[in-house]
C-alpha cells in the first residue's frame, strides 16, 4: 500500500524547477534510500514529501490514512541551528507536534531516548553533545511524530564510521523491528545499496528508480559509484 505517492511532481524554487516530473510511490514497508549529486533536489524532494513545499506541477498524495503531521522529519544537518540552547528533552519532546504533554507522552519520549540510548543526557544541553549524540536525539525527536514513516536527509554526514555505524543499526532495528517506513537521503552509496530495498537516484540529466541490485547494473548507478566494491 503506498503511503505517498508523486505523479508527475515537480518542485522549483523562484519558478526554477528542482525536481522535474517525478513519479514515485513510497510504499507501506519500504527502506528507500534517496541518492544523487550535490544539489541534484534530494533534500527539495522530502521537503515535497512533507509538505512543507507545494508541488508546482503534479501532485503529491498520501494512503493509509497517513497525515502530513504524522511523519517523523530528521532535516540536514545544516538546516537547522545545534546551539540553540535547548535540553536534550526539549529537543526531543518538540517532535510531539500538536499534542498536548502528559505522562503517556512523558513516558513515550523517555522510551524512544532510551531506545537509542540517549536516555542519560536528557538534562543536558544539546549544543553540548557530540554530532552522534545529536543525531540520535533528533531521531528521537522524529519518532515523537511518527510511528509508520521516518524521513531522514543524511542522519550520518559528519559522523566518524563507528557512530555512523551504530547510527544505521538503530534505523535498520527501527525499519526491521518497529515496521517503520523509512526513507532516507544518503551520499554514502555502498552503505545504501545494504541498509535499503530501493533506491532512488536524482540527478539533472533524469532519475532512477528501482531495487538495489537493478540500481548497480544501470547507467546511473554504474557511473556514481563506478562499480566498485558493492557486494551481491
Ligand atoms: N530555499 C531555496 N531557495 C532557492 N533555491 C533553493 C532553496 N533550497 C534549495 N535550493 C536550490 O535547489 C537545488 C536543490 O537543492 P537541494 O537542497 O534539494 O539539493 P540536495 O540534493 O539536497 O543537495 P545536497 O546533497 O548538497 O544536500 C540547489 O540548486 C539549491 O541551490
Ligand atoms: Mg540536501
Amino acid at each position: 500500500m503506498a503511503l505517498i505517492t508523486c505523479e508527475k511532481a515537480t518542485f522549483a524554487y523562484e519558478g526554477m524547477p528542482v525536481v522535474k516530473e517525478l513519479d514515485l510511490t513510497v510504499e507501506k514497508g519500504q527502506y528507500l534510500c534517496i541518492v544523487g549529486e550535490n544539489g541534484s533536489g534530494k533534500s527539495t524532494l522530502v521537503k515535497g514529501l512533507l509538505g512543507l513545499l507545494r508541488p508546482v506541477g503534479g501532485r503529491v498524495f498520501y494512503g493509509d490514512g497517513l497525515k502530513q503531521t504524522q511523519i517523523g522529519y530528521l532535516p540536514q544537518r545544516n538546516d537547522h541551528q545545534t546551539d540553540f540552547p535547548a535540553s536534550v528533552w526539549e529537543v526531543a519532546s518538540s517532535g510531539c507536534r500538536g499534542l498536548w504533554m502528559n505522562a503517556t507522552k512523558r513516558k513515550q519520549i523517555k522510551e524512544l531516548l532510551e531506545l537509542l540510548g540517549v536516555a542519560h543526557l536528557e538534562k543536558r544541553s544539546f549544543a553540548r553533545l557530540s554530532g552522534g549524540q545529536q543525531q540520535r536525539v533528533l531521531l528521537a525527536r522524529a519518532l515523537c511524530a511518527t510511528t509508520s514513516l521516518l524521513l531522514l536527509d543524511e542522519p550520518v554526514a559528519g559522523l566518524d564510521p563507528v557512530v555512523t555505524r551504530e547510527m544505521y543499526d538503530a534505523i535498520r532495528m527501527l525499519h526491521k523491528e518497529r515496521g517503520l517506513t523509512v526513507v532516507m537521503i544518503s551520499h554514502d552509496v555502498q552503505a545504501a545499496m545494504q541498509e535499503a530495498d530501493h533506491i532512488l537516484h536524482l540527478s539533472n540529466s533524469g532519475s532512477f528508480y528501482g531495487t538495489p541490485f537493478e540500481y548497480r547494473h544501470s547507467d546511473l548507478g554504474l557511473a556514481f559509484f563506478g562499480g566498485c566494491c558493492c557486494h551481491e
